[in-house]
């Protein structure tokens, strides 16, 4: 599943909290790296216990629990704690794949990484370079969403960040476990959710098809979701 969720925080949301958090303390981003990633790895990041990482945690938590995509999309089962990082001056992020476990120490929470997420803060025309490259099926896709939109691309692609060149890029960036281990079931689910909104909007919830859709929508997640 790869994804691009567009408006997961209003521009104005996305440059408040752009702004708020530019001005706090960065660290190397090797801090919180995976040993494997980390060789590779040429960025800034926000310290994942400070006051001002915590509250960008929750702006960016509360906007995802509301957001229908994603929740259809990615079926969470646990969201490690969001993280934002920084790359300017030809920073970078080479070629890797994101550690399969991911432990956060400040929450306890162990979890197997299904779907990685990038949520942008700038606005693609503030910044040369940054390409959120990801390697699959399809080829290399190449990505700069518009600050507040979000790429949600599976934790087993290897992909980069390209050198950013002017100006600098802030992102929110987390991993998350899904409820549906299986990436094909997932998708499949999304793609069954799709039809029955689509279908509950043009025939209304209680028509017979859809309740049977809907019926067989759950029951599925009930065969293939770890709760
Ligand atoms: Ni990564």
């Amino acid at each position: 599943m790869l994804l691009a969720i567009p408006d997961v925080l209003t521009p104005s949301e996305a440059a408040g909290l752009r702004e708020t958090i530019a001005a706090a303390e960065w660290v190397d981003g090797n801090a919180t790296s995976g040993a494997g990633a980390a060789s590779v790895k040429r960025n800034r990041q926000l310290p994942e216990d400070g006051a001002i990482t915590l509250a960008a945690q929750k702006v960016v938590s509360t906007a995802l629990m509301s957001n229908a995509a994603f929740l259809s999309a990615a079926l969470p089962h646990t969201v490690f704690p969001p993280l934002f990082n920084r790359y300017g001056g030809g920073e970078n992020f080479g070629l890797h794949v994101d550690n399969a476990i991911r432990f956060h120490s400040g929450s306890g929470a162990r979890i197997r990484t299904d779907l990685s997420a990038t949520l942008f803060l700038t606005d693609p025309e503030d910044y040369e370079g940054g390409e959120l490259e990801i390697e699959g099926g399809f080829g290399t896709l190449s990505y700069r969403l518009p600050a507040g939109h979000m790429l949600l691309y599976p934790s087993t692609s290897l992909h980069r960040v390209t050198p950013v060149t002017r100006g600098e890029r802030i992102s929110c960036f987390f991993w998350l476990q899904s409820l549906v281990a299986d990436a094909a079931a997932r998708e499949m689910l999304y793609d069954l959710d799709q039809s029955v909104q689509a279908l509950s909007a043009e025939r209304g919830k209680a028509d017979t098809e859809v309740l049977r859709l809907t019926a067989l929508y759950h029951n599925l997640i009930r065969r293939w979701a770890q709760v």
